[in-house]
């Protein structure tokens, strides 16, 4: 609800222009002022340059009589997808782009697409004509019968299909829909779907507890809102890739299990923390082997043995990071040199850190392992501290 300066505000802001008297008869400047659309498409896009015109088209046809706008959030795609999206807006302004440089996400894509939205009512569709736009009329009209908070595209529901997925896709997604159960009400038949449409205020009601991680945007808007949305699905057939290839590869599995986590056990302790802590143990198991080797088989001298064991351990977790942890927020090229060396630089201090503190706990308590635990525990918050800052510059909490 707006405050009534607020109001007196907008009303300020939304006088419109002096008419101006013009052949025609309307004032020329009124034509520049119009209402936002009712309905905002947001289409996420990773190289989809073979895909969008087509995509465009197909929704300028089937939605002739809905006012609407699409926004493509590109993730700056080395097929130049953001530069063809905005050649379509020169010539039409209901279509934006939203470019996003040095990120990454299915997800955090779709929500900023929204965020940038002021429409009543908010769709999600992919850009490569895998999803049926000829769905997206009667999402609305489900949505205006004002019982409903979403509307989803369903493929495991009465009528709907997976099209031509292999047995392996079609296992994996049924596997990441049964996980996904403690998320989402029962009776979701399709929580995987990247298909649907909300109304506003659902999306807000969410927007605040979402995870953003990961390709699943569905099941966080399900599993973020309070109370529970009220949905429908509608079946439609998964059809073929129009062109280009699909994103999915074995680290979506992984991001998806970052999503649960931090569903789960986000409240408590952050899930980029969990995350950093399993590299951390990984490289343990590491840093012996390589020790093992030097020491024991090449006869190298402890010293020599541990400092090459801890600065190959250090470069591993940061590789193991990069790709893991923060996917999202991935350096390359002259960035991951640099975030190489901080890290280093922030690990080592971390090292010396756990080392003298184990000691003094040790001497004070006589107790090795509580020392070691300690020692090790304080090192771990303060890698993930300040590596998250200086190496993967990530402001969130
Ligand atoms: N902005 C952005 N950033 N877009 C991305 C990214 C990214 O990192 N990764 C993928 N996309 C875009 C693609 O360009 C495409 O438009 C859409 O997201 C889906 O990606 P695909 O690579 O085509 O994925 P898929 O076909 O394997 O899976 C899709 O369909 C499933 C079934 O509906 C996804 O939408 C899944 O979320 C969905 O469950
Ligand atoms: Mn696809």
């Amino acid at each position: 609800m707006l405050s009534s300066a607020a109001m007196s505000n907008a009303q300020v802001l939304t006088v419109p222009p002096e008419p101006q008297a013009s052949a025609d008869g309307i004032g020329n400047n009124d034509r520049a002022v119009h209402g936002g659309p009712e309905l905002s498409i947001i289409v996420p896009t990773f190289n989809e340059c073979g895909n969008v015109v087509e995509l465009t088209n197909r929704i300028r046809d089937h939605l002739r009589d809905v006012s609407w706008e699409m926004i493509y959030v590109d993730d700056d795609s080395p097929d130049r997808t953001a530069n063809l999206v905005r050649e379509l807006a020169a010539s039409d302004f209901r279509i934006r782009c939203i470019q996003r440089i040095g990120r990454r996400g299915l997800s955090s894509a779709c929500i900023e697409g929204m965020l940038s939205s002021s429409a009543p009512y908010l769709a999600v569709i992919d850009g490569d004509l895998q999803h049926d736009e000829r769905l997206l009329a009667q999402m609305l009209a489900e949505l205006k019968t004002g019982t409903l908070d979403i509307v989803v595209g369903s493929r495991y529901s009465d009528g709907g299909g997976i099209g031509d997925w292999d047995a392996g896709r079609a296992r994996m997604s049924r596997v990441a829909g049964r996980l996904s159960r403690t998320l989402v009400p029962d009776g979701l038949r399709d929580p995987m779907s990247g298909f649907f449409m909300l109304r506003r205020s659902a999306f807000d009601g969410a927007l605040r507890n979402l995870s953003a991680i990961g390709w699943k945007i569905l099941a966080d808007l399900f599993a973020s809102s309070q109370p529970p949305l009220r949905f429908k699905e509608l079946p439609y057939e998964f059809r073929p890739r129009h062109a280009g290839d699909s994103k999915l590869d074995s680290l979506t599995l992984w991001a998806y299990a970052m999503l649960l986590v931090d569903k789960t056990i986000g409240h408590i302790v952050p899930v980029r923390f969990v995350a950093f802590s399993v590299v951390g143990a990984i490289g343990v198991g590491v840093h012996f082997a390589v020790l093992t080797l030097l020491f024991r088989f090449a006869k190298t001298p402890f010293v020599q043995s541990q400092a090459i064991a801890t600065v190959v351990t250090m470069s591993f977790n940061f590789v193991l990071n990069n790709v893991l942890t923060y996917r999202d927020e991935r350096l390359r090229g002259l960035q991951w040199l640099r975030g190489w060396l901080s890290f280093n630089l922030a690990c080592g201090i971390g090292a010396a850190m756990n080392v003298g503190l184990a000691t003094y706990l040790w001497q004070l308590s006589g107790k090795w392992y509580l020392a070691a635990t300690a020692g090790i525990a304080a090192g771990a918050v303060w890698n993930y501290a300040v590596t998250k800052r200086l190496t993967w510059h990530d402001p969130s909490a």
